[in-house]
């Protein structure tokens, strides 16, 4: 496959193409973005990134010029280029504009940016649990907006890394926020549980789906205040993201977590699969 990137209108190899110096996003980090995957030129759940993506540019009065339409035909085009049956992965942001640094909002006659890139999708071995490590979220209180500030999240995303862990769950003293690049969520009882929407987290798409295949399956949900000494104590512990999709964690500071319902875990899990293969035909799991 060609790895793909765009920038306002033009398209060529992701590691030839260029952006200018003065794009906000360069100095200020203004702007947003959404993720999605695609398979066999297939977009998936376009419809839920796209009421996220204009949802998050309204909250932050980024006037993007493209109808969902146009912005998806570009999407589309960018997919197409790639040149693969297979699985991509499609990133696009939108920034305020390409003009000169000033804190202030350019004159609206600046029109906001837009980039997208195309890369290899590399799905999970979805056998192997995830290791976890918490992580204090000392992250600014706009979270639901899909903004470009991800520094809180890199360094907690590092940190992981650095104790051979797959992501950071974030906190907010024993509130359980979210973690790094994902969302959690836990099985207790039979009853599928996450923190409530507010600004201290983004809304998960994947979650979203999540919740309604365990409302579809008949399995009980809450969305309420999470506590650490739930995620401890939870019957599973779930990472969910659109490129992860879903998986469980087995250990947390390199403590035994969850993995005490893997008939429910597996049957919400497998249920997902399910939906992304009847949507765009790829065969995960
Ligand atoms: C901070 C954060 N929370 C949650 C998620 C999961 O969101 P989604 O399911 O829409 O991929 C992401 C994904 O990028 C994220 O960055």
């Amino acid at each position: 496959m060609k790895e793909i990137g765009y920038y306002n209108g033009e398209m060529g190899l992701l590691n030839e193409m260029k952006i200018p110096m003065q794009d906000r996003a360069l100095y200020f980090g203004d702007g947003v973005y959404d993720v999605t995957f695609a398979y066999n030129h297939h977009l998936f759940a376009m419809n839920d990134h796209l009421d996220r993506f204009y949802n998050s540019c309204r909250m932050l009065e980024i006037d993007f010029p493209l109808t969902r339409e146009e912005l998806t035909a570009e999407i589309q085009k960018c997919v197409d280029a790639a040149e693969t049956d297979g699985a991509v992965v499609i990133y696009w942001q939108s920034s305020r504009s390409n003009s000169k640094r000033n804190h202030v909002y350019p004159d609206p006659s600046n029109q906001p940016t837009l980039l997208i890139t195309i890369t290899e999708a590399k799905p999970m071995d979805y056998s192997i649990p995830m290791k976890l490590i918490t992580w204090e979220d000392t992250r600014f209180y706009h979270c639901n907006i899909k903004t470009l500030n991800l520094i809180p999240n890199v360094v907690a995303s590092q940190r992981a890394k650095e104790a051979g862990c797959g992501e950071a769950v974030l906190h907010r003293g024993n509130q359980l926020t979210e973690c790094a690049h994902s969302s959690l969520l836990l099985l207790k009882d039979g009853v599928l549980i996450g923190p409530r929407l507010n600004e201290l987290i983004l809304p998960s798409i994947s979650r979203k789906h999540l919740f309604e295949i365990a409302e579809q399956l008949g399995v009980p949900t809450e969305m309420r205040d999470v506590t650490m000494d739930e995620v401890w104590n939870a019957d599973e512990v779930i990472v969910c993201s659109t490129t992860k999709v879903t998986a469980a964690a087995d250990t947390l500071d390199g403590k035994p977590v969850g993995m005490k319902d893997r008939d429910l875990f597996h049957k919400l899990q497998k249920a997902y699969f399910d939906r992304v293969e009847k949507e765009i035909g790829w065969k995960l799991g």
